[in-house]
Parts: structure tokens; C-alpha cells; sequence
């Protein structure tokens, strides 16, 4: 059987370097469950380490991609009753491919009520802003959130506020975005806005920020001794300025809280997830069949439909 993937042998910018190849699939490892992947979102973490910011843990060749929903085709022994099962093969190899191996234990089976283009991108933001909402409370908070209309900060603002922030703040830059933010409750400032920003900034107790740059280092210069400043991304490319003083800066990664976690904590972490992410809002979808990825790399960096893309991966998964 093929596997017609998309791949990376060198690293640099995405367009440039991702090439669609047809590669034969090798036998199934023990313990493992083969997926037909259906549905992957394109994600900010799926794209940077194409660029090589992570050089050092990749080898190449590598199949992009680290989330997305499929249905299992293989199982055996004990697997099997994974068979015909939608489920999320997730910490395996990359899943921008039509077939995904991955350790039958760390599979995530999705719930019936669930739909494709929630599934597929349910881990990467949905675990991130639980965890960051989790390690760094935000209760009784003055909470500011940056790059206010991706997935994640979506998620972690409405999480925030569930979880008691007393006023919640998002950085925007698209217009689309300020009314979303607006009708979750959460206070909409234009990127530009530079008073509104210092003005926050100077009563925030946590900032979780995913920009860095310029804009990091502006907040950071107006934060108030004894807040947090949580970087959790580099969207802009640019680090931002350490200082000796003032706020508790904090780096959040993902993978540092999943690696020590067990199999039971990280099945159970997926039954709380499932009903937040249904109660929750999340920008809206648009699927691109894998062999138009082109087109949808250029939707993801140009940003104007505001919608999040998606591949199909399988004929019949749009
Ligand atoms: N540390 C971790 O473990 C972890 C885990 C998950 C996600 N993340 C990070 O979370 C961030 C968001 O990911 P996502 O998948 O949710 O993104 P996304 O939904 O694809 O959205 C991208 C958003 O980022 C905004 N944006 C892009 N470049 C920007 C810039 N230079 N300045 C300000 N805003 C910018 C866009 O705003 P406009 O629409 O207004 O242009 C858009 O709303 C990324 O930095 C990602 O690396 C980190």
C-alpha cells in the first residue's frame, strides 16, 4: 500500500520546502493501530518547525503535521475494538498524509457528538490553553491575551473567564475579530491602540502572550512588579528583551508538561476536554483537499477569511 504524504527534507519556509511524495506504507509496529486520516488543521505549530526553529529534535526526512481526526483501518489483538473508531493519532509521526501509524494507547477516540472540523484540531490550542489556564490561574485575574483571534487565545480567554478572571483583555489585529472577542465578553484593543495597551498592560496580573517582539516588549515595560507574563509563541518572529526586574516572565511549551505525563492522565485529559470544546467558540473552518496545500498554506499566512484551514486528507472527508 502507498502513503502519499506531505514532506520535508530540508528546512525553511513551508511553500518552499514541503513537496507532495507517494511513499510505500512500512508494517505496522507492535502496539501500534493504522489511521486513514480524514481531517488536519494548519496550525502556527505545525508550520515552525518546517522552518527548522526546532532543528535540533527533527530529523529529516519528516511528514508535517501533529494533529488532525481519521478512522482506524488496523488494529490487532487488544486494539481491535479500535477498528472503524474516529480517533485522534496523536505523539506518533506527522499526520499531513493519507495514513497515520500511532501507539494503539495514546489514540484519543472521539466522542459521537463531535464533529470532524472540531476533532480535528481538539489538541494542540485545546490542551494548550487548558494547561496555561490550569498552571497559571486566572482567577480573580486581570487577564490580557495576545493574537486574540487565533484558535488558542480564543480558547484560553473564554477558559479564563470560566475559570473566575475577573476581566478578560484581547490584542486583535484583524476587524473580524474584535466582534468575536466583543460577543464572548472579552474586551476587544486593536494592536495599534498603543494607551489602551499600556493601560492594560499596567493593570494586568497575567498576560499570555503569543507574539513576542515589540509588542511583548511594550507590555512588559508597563507591567506592574509581581504579575505574569506567560510567552507561549513567537508569531511576530521576534524574541522579546529579558529584564532583571519586574513581571515573573514564565515560557510555556506543551511538550514539557505531556512528557512525564501517563497514558491514564492523558486519556482522562481528553474527557474533561470534550465538553469545554463543545460549549466553546472556535473560528470557523475550510477544508482544502491535500492536493491543494498550496492553497491552503497561502489562506493560513494571508489570514483574510478569518476561517482556520483545513486538509482533507481522504477523498469523501470535505
Ligand atoms: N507553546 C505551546 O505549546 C503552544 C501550543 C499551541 C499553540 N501555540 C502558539 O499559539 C499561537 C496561536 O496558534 P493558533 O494555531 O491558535 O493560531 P491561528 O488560529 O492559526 O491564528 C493565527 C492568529 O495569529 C495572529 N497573528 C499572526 N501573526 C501575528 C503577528 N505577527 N502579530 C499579531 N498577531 C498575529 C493572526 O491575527 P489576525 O487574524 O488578526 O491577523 C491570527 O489571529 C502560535 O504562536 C502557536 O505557536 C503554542
Amino acid at each position: 500500500m502507498n502513503n502519499l504524504s506531505l514532506r520535508y527534507c530540508r528546512f525553511g519556509a513551508p511553500a518552499k520546502v514541503l513537496e507532495l511524495v507517494t511513499l510505500p506504507t512500512p508494517s505496522i509496529a507492535p502496539g501500534h493501530i493504522r489511521v486513514r486520516m480524514q481531517l488536519a488543521p494548519v496550525n502556527a505549530s505545525d508550520l515552525i518547525p518546517v522552518t527548522g526553529a526546532y532543528r535540533h529534535r527533527i530529523s529529516l526526512p519528516a511528514i508535517a503535521g501533529y494533529e488532525g481526526v481519521g478512522i482506524v483501518v488496523e488494529a490487532e489483538g487488544e486494539s481491535r475494538w479500535l477498528l472503524g473508531k474516529r480517533v485522534l493519532p496523536l505523539r506518533s509521526e506527522g499526520v499531513w498524509q493519507h495514513y497515520v501509524d500511532c501507539p494503539a494507547e495514546l489514540a484519543i477516540v472521539v466522542p459521537e457528538a463531535i464533529e470532524m472540523p472540531l476533532a480535528a484540531r481538539a489538541y494542540i490550542n485545546p490542551v494548550a490553553a487548558s494547561l496555561m489556564v490550569a498552571h497559571f490561574p486566572p482567577r480573580g485575574k486581570t487577564v490580557l491575551i495576545t493574537a486574540a483571534g487565533s484558535d488558542c487565545a480564543l480558547l484560553l480567554a473564554q477558559w479564563a473567564r470560566a475559570a473566575g478572571a475577573h476581566q478578560v483583555a484581547g490584542i486583535y489585529r484583524s476587524p473580524a475579530s474584535a466582534q468575536v472577542l466583543e460577543t464572548l465578553g472579552i474586551t476587544a484593543i486593536h494592536h495599534r491602540d498603543t494607551q489602551a495597551i499600556q493601560r492594560w498592560a499596567g493593570a494586568a496580573d497575567i498576560v499570555y502572550d503569543a507574539v513576542g517582539g515589540t509588542l511583548a516588549d511594550f507590555m512588559l515595560d508597563n507591567m506592574r512588579s509581581g504579575s505574569r507574563f506567560i510567552s507561549y509563541g513567537l508569531l511576530s518572529g521576534k524574541a522579546f528583551n529579558m529584564r532583571r526586574s519586574n513581571p515573573d516572565i514564565h515560557w510555556f511549551l506543551i511538550r514539557d508538561y505531556l512528557r512525564h505525563m501517563s497514558v491514564a492522565d492523558w486519556q482522562a485529559m481528553f474527557i474533561e476536554l470534550w465538553p469545554k470544546l463543545q460549549r466553546s467558540y472556535l473560528n470557523d473552518s475550510e477544508a482544502y483537499p491535500l492536493q491543494q496545500w498550496r492553497a491552503a498554506l497561502a489562506a493560513y499566512q494571508s489570514g483574510e477569511s478569518g476561517k482556520k484551514p483545513l486538509l482533507a486528507l481522504s477523498a469523501g472527508a470535505m
